[in-house]
Order: structure tokens, then C-alpha cells, then sequence
């Protein structure tokens, strides 16, 4: 096997100029071309204009030519883009004007931007500003934060939304490192996917320096009335004022999740790693952009019940940062071996049982998926060609990734697969590699894995192996009784024992539940539980969606302040699809969000446009 310092000793001896040679052009959702001409480095300045809802910027871009890609132009990936400008330069030579032009733009794909290079050009500097409706960028006003007195801005990449910033390679199959300068208005305060220093005074200028060779979706800005809470000595939280106390408080734990990843697999590569709470409106749960998580609100529950998602995004630090995917085809090998050292983390801090819960959760939350989506969505190597990779976005690459990883560990037992995993993570760091080379590495590495585990079947089938395991967790069984006897009519809600019960149970209650409940078993079990009031997000989620199956009126009007003041695309797409099933329903949905709609990320506007019609 080639070590990590063998691989950087071969590459002093050719001066490291020229990345590993590539043949082939794997992404179908970029229209780059780095098998001939790839970005090795990013600087971005950039003006962040909230009056006029855009970003003003000039990206230098480093590249470095392949052999075949001599006389080879630069295509980068655009969308929505005002390109004003474009230069190019000779290694330490000064800047000229560039030919280029902007081809037609695809739905999916936006528009490729085609640069014609003198010989010797090794920098290509562009001067652009974004569109206010850029996919990658929510601007709030103030009444949308949490302070309701500055505005707020913040970039979502993944999958292919960096496009709509900055123009480069949008694929996950390039790494470059970054460097930018940010201004903004007043005193409002820019952070990035970088290390943020908290004691650089808020002047409205910041830069920023990733040594770290990462990929596009990666790359991260967010500005707004930020505070800063330390931790440990290298993990901290960015927030609002309201809230960055309670946030410290809630994520505590960071520092001993990250002392117990780095026990399993190895040391943490990154230099720090904070976090950052989004207003109510990020599209997703977390966002593992290096060095600083962007989190959503939502999991603030009170009680650390929720900070599951930590150890995902801190996970990520390891599979996906570390070792990406190389395409969207292959997001599975992100998703699925983050939740199977997210579960890896938590059992470790929590204990087994703990681990055991959410690991039967995510089965049976991969069974109703399974059950929802079409069969070419239920394989793990997935075909996206033609489509928005936002779209292959189910919990089969998760949960059922997280499976297979679940299955080897069983078949070679964990000392074995730990060393495996650990090992994986060194020899792939840094790089962005195919489900081929996974499948490659895991035959030499764990000889007789394909005997163990059936891989073709894993990889390329819709549905799960029969031998797929089955997580179990005792304390689910007793909550699983308890819901089939109030559901039978034997005890009433006020007799169910709840004593206790952690979110996990709470949550494992409501699913056993049969689909259809009469309206008196719905009233006596908010009577009894105060469900339309919880303040927990995920059980009030799950209760709501109970609620709108069930025509249960008692909950609409938190239904309808749930929607129009939380963005997060999970939550919302079940309960928009939940109740455009009924005409009542699908009115109603309509209503709602005519309201919301104006609220949410583009992102969760692209998904929630095509439930609501
Ligand atoms: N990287 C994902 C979020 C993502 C995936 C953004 C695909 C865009 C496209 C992140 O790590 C994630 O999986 N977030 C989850 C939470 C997690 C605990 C399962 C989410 O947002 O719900
Ligand atoms: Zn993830």
C-alpha cells in the first residue's frame, strides 16, 4: 500500500505542479474539463452588496495543464453569472485580457463559461457579480433572523449551487485550496470554510486562507450579526446574540466527539472546528463545510437530544472533507460512511444503547424510503445523469451505506474493519475517488469481502440484501408495546409509560402508531402529551405530519407556524407532500406557502415547487 508520505515525496520530486494525470471525464454535472486543465487554487475578493442582494467579485484561479491539454481552453461552470471581465496571466507575469464566452445556459447545469488561454497561462482572473436569485445564496432581512435588527447572509454549495458564486469546476472531483477577502456592510461579521479567527476585529474586511486542497461544494461564506462562544481550544460556536449561548450549551459535547473520531480513525487534518447556527431558514440540517458547520436552529432542542447531527457534520471531517466522493453517482460513499461514523462517534460518548436507537431508527426510516421511491433511487451507486444530484438526496444513501459498513464490520468483527476503515481514510486523504476505487481497495484490503458481502447486489440492485442487518434496540421493543396497546384500544394514553422516555423513544412511539387514527385517539394523546405544543423540532415534525394525515384540525395552526418560519427542506418536504394527497389538503397546502414561500432558500423553493402546483 502507498502511504500518504510516500505519495508526497514523489510529489517534491516533480515539483508538485502538475496534479495526478486523469483520462477521463467522470462528471456529467459539470461541464469542465480537468482531465486537460484543472484549478489547483481559488482566491476570491468579494463585496457583499445587501442592498442590492448580490455579490460583487473577482476569482483568480491557479490552474495546471495535463499532457493532452496543451492547447486546451478553460470551461468553467456558471450559473447566473455577470461576467465582466476576464484575464489571464503567465506564472509571475502580469494580467491581459482573455477571450471568453458563456454558453447557453441548461436548467440543471446553468451555463458553461469557455476561456481561450495564451500559452504559458497558469492564473485566469475573472471579474462577475452574482444574481439576486443565485441557487447557493439566501439574503434575509432582518425580521428573518433571530436578532430581527441586521441582515443575513449565507451560501449552501452542495451539490452544484458554487456554480452560482463562483465561477470554476464545479465538480466534487477537483480539490483546490482557497484564499479570499471579504468585505461587508457596517460591522457585520463574514465567516468561511476556513479557520475563522474570533478575535479579528469586526471592521467589515476579513480574509481567509483553506490550506487544505478541498472540493467546490465545500466552499462557504456567511455574514450576519455574529458572536463567537469558545468551547475547547479548537472548537467553538458562531450565532446571533439570542442565541449563542444556548448553542454553546447545546454542542458542549463537540470537543469529546472529536477526541473520540480521532481514537477511531485517525487525526483530525483540519485546524478547527466550530460551528455555525443559520437562521431558521437553512435547507438542511447541517452542512459540513470545513472547519465551520453550518447548523439549523432546529436542533437546539434543549437537552442535547438532537446532536446526532454533530457527529455527522464532524464525521464528514473523515468521509466525504477527507475522502470525497468523486461524483454525485458516488454520494453514497460521503453520506453512507458518515452515518456509520457518526453512529461509530456516538456510541463511543453515549454508549451502546443510545447507538442502537438510532441505528433502528435509520433502518426503518430506509424502509418507508424504500417503500416511497422508484428503484433507480434505491441503489446506492446511483444514475443522476440528466437530473439535479439535489434530487438523489433520499436516506438510501445514508442509511443504506451506513448498512454495508454495518455488514462488514459484522462479517470481519471491529478490530479488523476499524484498522480497515482508519487505513482507508490515509490513503485516500485529500483526494476525491469512484465507487470503482472503493470497490478495488476493499477487495485487496478485505480479502473475501465480496464472499461476506453480496457487493454487486449492495451496489447496483434497488432493495436491500436479504443478510442486511437488522438493528435492535431493547428500549424500542417496550415503546413499541406500549403504542400497540393504546392503538388496540387496551390502555389509554394518560396509561402509557412514558417516564423518561428519551427524543429516540418519542420519536420510535409516534412511528409505531398505525397510519390511520381516530380523531378521539388523536385528541387524548395531545391531551395526555402536549404534542402539538412540543418544542422539540423532530417530534413535532413527526406529530404534524400524524396530524395532516389525519385530518387532525386541532394542529393546523401550528402546522401552518411551523412551515412559515423553519426552512429545512426534510421537515418540509414530507408535510407538503403529506397534504397535497387530499384536494382539502392541497388547498390548504397553497395557502401556506403563498405565505412561506418567500421565506425559504431557492434550494428548498426548487423542491417545494414541484410538490405545491
Ligand atoms: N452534506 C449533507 C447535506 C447535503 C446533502 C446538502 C446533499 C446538499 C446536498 C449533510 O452532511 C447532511 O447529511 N445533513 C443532514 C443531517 C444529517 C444528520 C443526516 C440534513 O441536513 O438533514
Ligand atoms: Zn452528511
Amino acid at each position: 500500500m502507498k502511504s500518504t508520505f510516500m505519495v508526497a515525496l514523489s510529489c517534491l520530486a516533480i515539483s508538485c505542479s502538475r496534479p495526478p494525470m486523469r483520462n477521463t471525464r467522470l462528471d456529467p454535472h459539470s461541464f469542465s474539463n480537468p482531465d486537460q486543465i484543472e484549478a489547483q487554487e481559488l482566491d476570491l475578493d468579494c463585496d457583499v452588496l445587501f442592498d442590492r442582494k448580490i455579490l460583487q467579485a473577482t476569482a483568480t484561479l491557479t490552474v495546471a495543464r495535463h499532457a493532452g491539454g496543451e492547447d486546451a481552453p478553460l470551461i468553467l461552470d456558471t450559473r447566473n453569472l455577470n461576467i465582466e471581465k476576464v484575464e489571464a496571466a503567465g506564472e509571475g507575469g502580469s494580467f491581459s485580457k482573455a477571450k471568453f464566452s458563456l454558453g447557453a445556459s441548461d436548467p440543471i447545469l446553468g451555463a458553461p463559461l469557455t476561456v481561450t488561454l495564451p500559452a504559458g497561462a497558469t492564473r485566469v482572473r475573472i471579474r462577475y457579480s452574482t444574481s439576486p436569485g443565485a441557487s447557493a445564496l439566501q439574503w434575509l432581512d432582518p425580521p428573518q433572523t433571530a436578532g430581527k435588527k441586521r441582515p443575513f447572509l449565507f451560501t449552501q454549495s452542495q451539490a452544484i449551487h458554487a456554480r452560482s458564486w463562483i465561477p470554476l469546476q464545479d465538480t466534487p472531483g477537483v480539490r483546490m485550496r482557497y484564499t479570499a477577502r471579504v468585505r461587508t456592510p457596517g460591522d457585520l461579521r463574514a465567516v468561511m470554510s476556513a479557520a475563522n479567527d474570533p478575535h479579528a476585529p469586526r471592521t467589515g474586511q476579513y480574509s481567509f486562507r483553506q490550506p487544505q486542497p478541498i472540493p467546490s461544494y465545500l466552499i462557504a461564506l456567511a455574514a450576519g450579526d455574529l458572536e463567537f462562544r469558545a468551547m475547547g481550544s479548537r472548537t467553538g460556536v458562531w450565532a446571533e446574540p439570542p442565541v449563542v449561548e444556548r448553542a454553546a450549551r447545546e454542542f458542549e459535547d463537540t470537543e469529546q466527539m472529536l477526541k473520540a473520531a480521532q481514537e477511531l480513525y485517525g487525526p483530525y487534518r483540519w485546524g478547527r472546528y466550530d460551528l455555525l447556527v443559520l437562521p431558521p431558514s437553512f435547507p438542511y440540517g447541517g452542512m459540513e463545510n470545513p472547519e465551520l458547520t453550518f447548523a439549523t436552529p432546529t436542533i437546539l432542542a434543549g437537552d442535547k437530544s438532537l446532536i446526532s447531527l454533530v457527529a455527522h457534520e464532524l464525521a464528514h471531517s473523515w468521509s466525504g472533507n477527507l475522502v470525497t466522493n468523486a461524483t454525485w453517482s458516488d454520494f453514497w460513499l460521503n453520506e453512507g460512511f458518515t452515518v456509520y461514523v457518526e453512529r461509530r462517534i456516538l456510541e463511543k460518548v453515549y454508549g451502546r444503547p443510545r447507538e442502537e436507537m438510532e441505528a433502528a431508527l435509520g433502518r426503518q426510516e430506509l424502509e418507508r424510503e424504500m417503500s416511497r421511491v422508484p428503484a433507480r433511487d434505491q441503489i446506492l451507486h446511483i444514475d443522476l445523469k440528466g437530473r439535479d444530484p439535489d434530487d438523489g438526496v433520499t436516506s438510501v444513501p445514508y442509511e443504506k451505506g451506513a448498512l454495508l459498513l454495518r455488514s462488514l464490520e459484522q462479517a470481519f468483527g471491529r478490530d479488523r474493519f476499524d484498522k480497515f476503515l482508519r487505513e482507508y481514510f490515509d490513503h485516500f486523504s485529500f483526494q476525491s475517488i469512484t465507487t470503482a476505487t472503493f470497490v478495488d481497495y476493499l477487495k485487496q484490503h478485505l480479502p473475501g469481502a465480496q464472499d461476506k458481502a453480496p457487493l454487486e447486489e449492495w451496489l447496483n440492485k434497488p432493495g436491500l440484501p436479504e443478510s442486511a442487518p437488522r438493528p435492535v434496540s431493547d428500549a424500542f421493543t417496550k415503546v413499541a408495546e406500549q403504542a400497540r396497546r393504546f392503538a388496540g384500544g387496551e390502555i389509554s394514553a394518560a396509561k402509557i409509560r412514558t417516564g423518561g422516555w428519551s427524543t429516540h423513544e418519542w420519536l420510535h412511539f409516534l412511528e409505531s402508531l398505525p397510519q390511520q387514527m381516530t380523531a378521539g385517539q388523536m385528541l387524548e394523546l395531545d391531551k395526555a402529551f402536549s404534542l402539538t405544543r412540543s418544542g422539540n423540532s423532530e417530534i413535532l415534525q413527526q406529530w404534524l405530519l400524524i396530524a395532516v394525515r389525519n385530518q387532525y384540525e386541532p394542529a393546523s395552526a401550528r402546522l401552518e407556524e411551523f412551515l412559515t418560519s423553519v426552512g429545512r427542506r426534510k421537515y418540509l418536504k414530507p408535510l407538503y407532500t403529506e397534504l397535497v394527497k387530499t384536494p382539502a389538503g392541497r388547498v390548504r397546502a397553497r395557502e401556506i406557502y403563498r405565505k412561506a414561500r418567500p421565506g425559504y432558500h431557492p434550494i428548498a423553493v426548487t423542491t417545494i415547487d414541484g410538490i405545491v402546483k
